[in-house]
């Protein structure tokens, strides 16, 4: 069976150098906030190119401290896509702001600049641009509508760790950026993890509060209401382990990425992902309009494949109070978006088996 993703398969890859992280956590001094969190919020923000970074419990907390910290609450209105995962929702609805959920960009996947100006209206106080699969979101157009309409910018960049676009690291277009660091990501660690990058000190400080109990660095007493939301020192060393090889596994998705378009692109039925530059492939999804059946005919012959996302979340019963605009592009894709494996460590040798299998259902389907 060729798994759609194996995090195991990558820590196996570096498994002396993770142990060797994880003994000397061990036989520190500290187990919370140490020389690991340090060192891996240095590493970071220098990889970012960002000034700061605040290493949180997941990127869902990363979004929603980020949100709280720029002042969004109760009354705001966050505009993001609707193709996404409802994490990215519900850090908004956990600020006490209320999401809005606007259209993607058909062939990039990523919300459409037009669409969020069509959202904007008065109670409008951010946007959160999800950086889906690792392609970069137009930064340039929804920055200039956030400066038009002084709107808070949240880059969602749980998928995009090492993305660029025009040279530049996604992640240090916004005021400020969320990182998910789950076991599946491109930078992904043995449990939840997070962080938010930014290269605002005031910012920077507030985070830094808020993910622990809004105490002053020093201190423990409360300044403010905060929250128990902070990467742990395991989680920190075997990142700061995988950080190094970031560059070169995005460098293997984007290879695995062009085999795949060598063998598919031919194929007028199936719908490939845009070839954008700086993208990193946290998944490579492709279209087809019976998805069921080719992923069942893929599980059929040992090959997994996953759905990102169906349905959209203007669909999910805890967003349907949730204000959305009609979303047909959105409802398209959830319904025919399928994720093949694109994981180095999977995928490297595997890639004309999988689209051997894709091209065998699609040519008898079409028959
Ligand atoms: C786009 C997106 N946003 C937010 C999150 C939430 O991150 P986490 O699962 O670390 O809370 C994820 C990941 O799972 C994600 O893919």
């Amino acid at each position: 069976m060729i798994p759609q993703a194996a995090p195991p398969q990558r820590i196996a890859r570096f498994r002396r150098e993770i142990d060797a992280a994880v003994a000397s956590v061990l036989s520190g001094t500290s187990y919370i906030l140490g020389s690991a969190v340090a060192s891996f919020e240095t590493a970071f923000a220098r990889y970012n190119g960002s000034s700061h970074c605040i290493g949180v419990a997941s990127g869902t907390d990363a979004l929603a401290l980020a949100l709280r910290a720029l002042g969004i609450g109760p009354g705001d209105e966050v505009i993001l896509p609707a193709l996404t995962f409802a994490g990215s929702a519900q850090a908004i609805l956990h600020c006490g702001a209320q999401p809005k959920f606007v259209e993607v960009d058909p062939r990039t996947r990523c919300i459409d600049p037009a669409a969020v100006a069509d959202a904007i209206n008065g109670r409008s106080a951010a946007i959160v641009p999800v950086h889906l699969f690792g392609h970069p979101c137009d930064m340039p157009a929804l920055m200039a509508l956030a400066d038009r309409h002084q709107l808070v910018v949240v880059e969602d960049c749980a998928q995009s760790h090492g993305a660029t676009l025009d040279g530049r690291s996604l992640g240090t277009f916004g005021h400020a950026a969320a990182y998910s660091f789950y076991p599946t990501k491109n930078l992904g660690c043995i449990g939840d993890g997070g962080a938010i990058v930014t290269s605002d000190p005031g910012l920077a400080d507030r985070l830094r509060s808020l993910r622990n109990y809004g105490f002053a660095p020093g201190e423990r007493i409360s300044r403010t209401l905060g929250f128990n939301a902070r990467l742990d020192e395991l989680q920190a060393a075997i990142l700061l382990t995988l950080l190094p090889h970031l560059e070169a596994s995005n460098t293997e998705r984007r290879t695995i990425a062009s085999h795949y378009r060598a063998r598919l692109e031919h194929c007028p039925a199936l719908g490939l992902p845009p070839d954008l530059e700086g993208c990193v492939y946290h998944q490579f999804a492709l279209t087809y309009r019976d998805r069921d059946g080719l992923m069942a005919h893929l599980a059929a012959s040992g090959i997994g494949s996953a759905i990102h996302y169906n349905p959209g979340l203007h669909r999910h019963p805890a967003f349907l109070g949730c204000e959305a605009s009609s979303l047909h592009a959105t409802d398209a894709l959830s319904e025919t978006l399928l994720s093949l494996p694109i994981q180095p460590e999977i995928a490297k040798g595997a890639v004309d088996r999988i689209a051997d299998a894709v091209l065998a259902f699609v040519e008898a389907d079409s028959r």
